[in-house]
C-alpha cells in the first residue's frame, strides 16, 4: 500500500503493526516529515503527489490522510494515483470536508494566510472530481471526530471498462443528481 502525504508515518505504523505482511510505502513532499517517519521502519521516498515517483499498476491500496487540501492540482494527483494502482485495487481518501461549518471558517481562513494550503472540498465536489479522474466512489462518509471538527472519507475504485487512463465519467453516472446519491453517507453538520 502506498500512503501520499503520510507525514510522520503515524498511518503507516498502524497498518504493519495491524498486519506486518503489508508492504507499505510513504512519500512525502517534505523530507523533514519523512524524517520523522523514519522510525515506521517501511520504505520511505520524497516526492510530490503531482508526479508519483512508481510505475503504472504498482499498488493495491492507495490512501492519502488530510493531505489532499494541499495539493495544487487534485486532479493531477487523482490521475497519478490511478496510474500507479491496480486495475482491482482501492483508494482511500479522508481530508477535511468543506460540508461542516468549522471546516469551512478554517479554509477561507488558511487560504488568505497559508500559501501551502489549496482548498477543501465539499462530499459531492469530492465525488464529482473522482468521478472526473476515472474512478468509481463506492462510498462516502462525512463524520465529526470532535464537537467542532469534521472529516469526509471516500473509498474508490478504477471505473471498471474504463482502464485506458484516461479518466473520463461512464455514462451511468454522468447525469445523476449527486446530491441524492446514496453512497454519500449521512452526517451531523
Ligand atoms: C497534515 S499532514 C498529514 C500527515 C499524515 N498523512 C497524517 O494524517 O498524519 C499533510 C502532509 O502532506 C504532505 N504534502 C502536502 N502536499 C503534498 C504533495 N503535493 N505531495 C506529497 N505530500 C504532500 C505534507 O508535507 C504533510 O506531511
Amino acid at each position: 500500500m502506498l500512503d501520499i502525504g503520510c507525514g510522520t508515518g503515524a498511518l503507516l505504523r498502524e497498518v504493519v503493526a495491524e498486519e506486518n505482511r503489508v508492504t507499505a510505502v510513504g512519500v512525502d513532499l517534505s523530507l523533514g516529515m519523512l524524517a520523522r517517519a523514519r522510525s515506521a521502519g517501511v520504505s520511505l521516498i520524497g516526492g510530490d503527489a503531482e508526479s508519483l515517483p512508481f510505475r503504472e499498476a504498482t499498488f493495491d491500496t492507495v490512501i492519502t490522510s488530510s493531505s489532499f487540501h494541499f495539493w495544487r492540482h487534485p486532479q493531477q494527483g487523482l490521475a497519478e494515483i490511478r496510474r500507479v494502482l491496480r486495475g482491482d485495487g482501492q483508494l482511500v481518501i479522508t481530508d477535511w470536508c468543506d460540508d461542516f461549518v468549522a471546516c469551512r471558517v478554517c479554509n477561507a481562513y488558511l487560504r488568505w494566510r497559508d500559501a501551502s494550503h489549496q482548498r477543501i472540498f465539499s462530499k459531492s465536489e469530492c465525488l464529482d472530481l473522482l468521478e472526473r479522474s476515472g474512478f468509481n466512489v463506492l462510498r462516502i462518509d462525512g463524520y465529526k471526530i470532535s464537537w467542532l471538527w469534521g472529516l469526509m472519507t471516500a473509498v474508490a475504485e478504477i471505473t471498471r471498462g474504463d482502464q485506458s487512463g484516461n479518466g473520463k465519467r461512464d455514462d451511468q453516472h454522468g447525469d445523476r443528481e449527486i446530491e441524492n446519491d446514496s453512497r454519500i453517507g449521512a452526517q451531523s453538520v
